[in-house]
């Protein structure tokens, strides 16, 4: 304690000393001051960036005009010059700017700066504790620009700040945490330290900062309880709390005289009811509550936000019905699903919000047709409706969306044929329709053209796979996940031949048999990440390797085939190994209990006779292997 107090002493003494000298520095001492800092600085990449710095010239002066001003970076691009001819503000944002600033730097000299901007930039440096010799600042932006290390407890003495923003550098608090460093700073407008870890509550004091109006702190480590008044700062705008799952908190009761108009609270641990004063917040344009454990109802007040653009609420513990939220005709992005909510049987709402971009509905009890609803919503370029009860057919108006990007209906009702329904999409990357009840016939030509196609799932339907040889290459999308089990297949799809960069490959349930092809063994050896041929007919390899040769696999689920022979021992990066219920003879190959990362291993290993394996750490169940949810709409 007595070695701060110490330190704090003799920095202040150093301010006084330095501000002193500093301030006698004249307009052209600025100039060099500046040039120097010029002459310290690199441009990091010449293609990107505004270079604001090659104006920056002295000028040999012979020619010096009457009010002094000489070689004058008051013309620079992005200085500021007072009345006086002080330099007080320096905006070298976005320059493509590269090089080290440290205690020499300067910069610091510039001791009349009220406004520095410094954002967007290359500099890698640590933020030195000099800054806090530029008193006078009222606006900081050191964003994005790669500053490193500790916050100075110096910025602490930057008392007139009204803009603080260090969002976007890899920075931590010291210790003494956010109280220390904001306590003196009563003029705060602007608070963005976004993806800086804080580690540290959000101090009650913010709540007597009456000029608030912008607080971003996403992804900050943020602890304990949010202060519930800080909801009720006059001028707050922006409330930016999202990804701090450590802090806790819940919604207030809402005045009428909020001007909130971004409330961002998702990914935290934020509690409790919505209450109806929600309505309250006539200006909200943007909500996001999503991930967190708030319960209860849908509050109805929340329908007479009008001006809402955003509203995502989904996988928290609401109840109750859906309501209609056709009043809400300014959302593009509407985000409700998995929550706990009852059967919904009146969706035609969704006809109404014609602006809509992104529309996520999965797991939440839908019991409707729905799709033909979306025939309005063009500008439609996502949505998820996976794991409800949507019945009926494909409606022709919904083919007419050949705009969107992604469909996921995944795990519903829908029936009908499919075969060629979705070429007209031609910036499809997604398409999810496993588990409903589409029949008839489908092949890789029902997706030709789709060149942005890199997921695809036509699992458990009672559709028939066809694998003619009839691909051409020049038409092939480069797909990344292919879910083709239950298919009725009865070979590998020789498509797959041109695949070189899938990731997940699931092929169970099918009747394909006979030895697996070579091209299927040496296909997307970089790639594969999972690997599923559960219940087929397979018998074996076409030569006997003692390896699986996917250097990245991590799940590989063989079992109920017909393979033989010696155990395959997987690569290291297996977490999940199944080949029971096949033919496999002879010990398991110890080497497989050195695997690091398995974590599941079920291989009963039949006509094994000096069985000699103690690989105690594994359950030896048999696991339903579980889809990663690699390329995942949520
Ligand atoms: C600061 O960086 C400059 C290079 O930009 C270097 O020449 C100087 O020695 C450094 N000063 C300190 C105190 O590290
Ligand atoms: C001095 O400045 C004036 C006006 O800007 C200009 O016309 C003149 O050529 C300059 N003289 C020299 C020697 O640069
Ligand atoms: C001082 O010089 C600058 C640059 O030559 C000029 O723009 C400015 O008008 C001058 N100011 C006065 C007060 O003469
Ligand atoms: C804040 O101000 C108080 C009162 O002026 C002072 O005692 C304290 O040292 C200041 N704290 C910081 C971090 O500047
Ligand atoms: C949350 O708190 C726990 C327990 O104190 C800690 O282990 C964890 O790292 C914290 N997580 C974050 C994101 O701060
Ligand atoms: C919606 O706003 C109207 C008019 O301001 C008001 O009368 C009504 O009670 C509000 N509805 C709800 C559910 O809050
Ligand atoms: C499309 O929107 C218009 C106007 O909002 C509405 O009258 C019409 O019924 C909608 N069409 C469908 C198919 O929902
Ligand atoms: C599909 O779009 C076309 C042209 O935009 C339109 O004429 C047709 O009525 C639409 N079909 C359906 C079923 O909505
Ligand atoms: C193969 O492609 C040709 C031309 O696209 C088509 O006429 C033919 O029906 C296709 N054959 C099969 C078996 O799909
Ligand atoms: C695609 O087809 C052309 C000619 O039809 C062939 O030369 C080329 O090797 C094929 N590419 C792949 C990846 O099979
Ligand atoms: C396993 O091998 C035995 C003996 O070779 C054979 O009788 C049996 O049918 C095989 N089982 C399977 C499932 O292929
Ligand atoms: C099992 O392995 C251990 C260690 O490798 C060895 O000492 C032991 O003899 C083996 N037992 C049998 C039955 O092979």
């Amino acid at each position: 304690m007595a070695s701060f107090f110490l330190k704090t002493i003799s920095l202040a003494n150093l301010l006084v000393v330095l501000s002193c000298s500093a301030s006698l520095l004249s307009h052209d001492e600025e100039c060099s001051a500046l040039f120097e800092f010029k002459q310290t600085m690199f441009y990091q990449d010449y293609d990107y960036g505004l270079h604001k710095l090659d104006s920056w010239r002295i000028l040999i002066k012979t020619n010096t005009s009457e009010n002094g001003s000489g070689s004058d970076c008051c013309l620079w691009d992005g200085v500021e010059c007072s009345n006086e001819w002080h330099v007080i503000g320096l905006d070298v944002g976005k320059s493509s700017l590269s090089g080290v600033i440290n205690s020499s730097s300067t910069l610091f000299k510039l001791v009349h700066l009220q406004m520095l901007n410094l954002s967007m930039n290359f500099f890698e440096s640590q933020i030195p504790s000099e800054i806090a010799w530029l008193k006078q600042l009222r606006s900081l932006d050191l964003s994005y620009s790669l500053f490193n290390g500790q916050i100075p407890n110096e910025i602490s003495y930057l008392i007139q700040l009204s803009t603080l923003d260090l969002s976007g550098n890899p920075l931590k608090l010291q210790s003494h945490g956010l109280e220390y460093l904001l306590q003196n700073m009563t003029r705060l407008e602007i608070l963005r330290l976004s993806g800086v870890e804080l580690s540290s509550s959000v101090p009650c004091f913010l709540a007597n900062f009456s000029s608030l109006s912008s607080i971003e702190l996403i992804d900050c480590q943020l602890q304990d309880e949010f202060p519930s008044a800080m909801f009720h700062l006059p001028k707050l705008k922006h409330l930016l709390l999202r990804d701090n799952s450590n802090l806790t908190g819940s919604l207030p009761e809402f005045h009428n005289n909020s001007l909130l108009q971004y409330l961002d609270v998702s990914s935290t641990g934020f509690t409790g009811i919505i209450s109806e004063s929600i309505g309250n917040l006539n200006h909200l344009e943007a909500l996001a509550l999503d991930k967190c454990h708030f319960s209860g109802p849908i509050p109805g007040s929340l329908l007479n936000l009008t001006q809402l653009t955003y509203l995502t609420i989904s996988k928290n513990e609401f109840t109750g019905l859906v309501p209609s939220f056709a009043s809400l005709s300014k959302l593009t992005v509407l985000v409700l699903g998995y929550n706990s909510f009852d059967i919904g049987r009146e969706y035609n709402w969704i006809n109404k919000l014609s602006k809509l971009r992104t529309l996520y509905l999965d797991h939440m009890n839908i019991q409707d047709e729905i799709l033909p609803y979306l025939a309005n919503l063009t500008k439609l370029n996502a949505v998820s409706m996976r794991r409800n009860f949507i019945f009926g057919c494909i409606p022709t108006s919904f083919l007419n969306l050949t705009q969107l990007t992604a469909i996921d209906l995944q795990g519903n009702q829908l029936q009908g044929q499919i075969s060629r329904s979705f070429l007209n999409f031609k910036s499809l990357e997604y398409l999810a329709v496993a588990y409903n009840n589409f029949s008839g016939t489908v092949g890789i030509e029902s997706f030709t053209g789709l060149k942005k196609l890199e997921y695809l799932t036509l699992d458990g339907n009672k559709l028939s796979f066809i694998t003619t040889n009839n691909y051409t290459n020049d038409t092939q999308q480069e797909l990344r996940y292919l879910g083709l089990s239950s298919c009725n297949l009865k070979e590998f799809p020789a498509f797959l031949q041109l695949q070189t960069k899938m990731e997940y490959l699931l092929l169970n349930d099918n009747e394909i048999e006979g030895l697996i092809p070579n091209w299927v063994w040496n296909n997307s050896l970089k790639t594969l990440r999972m690997l599923a041929l559960t219940d087929n007919f397979i018998s074996g390899f076409h030569e006997h390797p003692h390896f699986l040769p996917w250097i990245s696999l991590e799940v590989f689920d063989m079992s109920y085939n017909q393979l033989q022979g010696q155990l395959l021992i997987p690569p290291e990066t297996i977490v999940i190994y199944v080949v029971s219920n096949n033919n496999f003879t002879g010990d398991i190959p110890p080497s497989i209990c050195e695997l690091k990362s398995l974590q599941e291993l079920e291989g009963a290993v039949k006509a094994s006779t000096g069985f000699n394996l103690t690989c105690d750490r594994f359950e030896r169940r048999r696991g339903a292997v579980k889809v990663p949810v690699g390329f995942n709409l949520e």
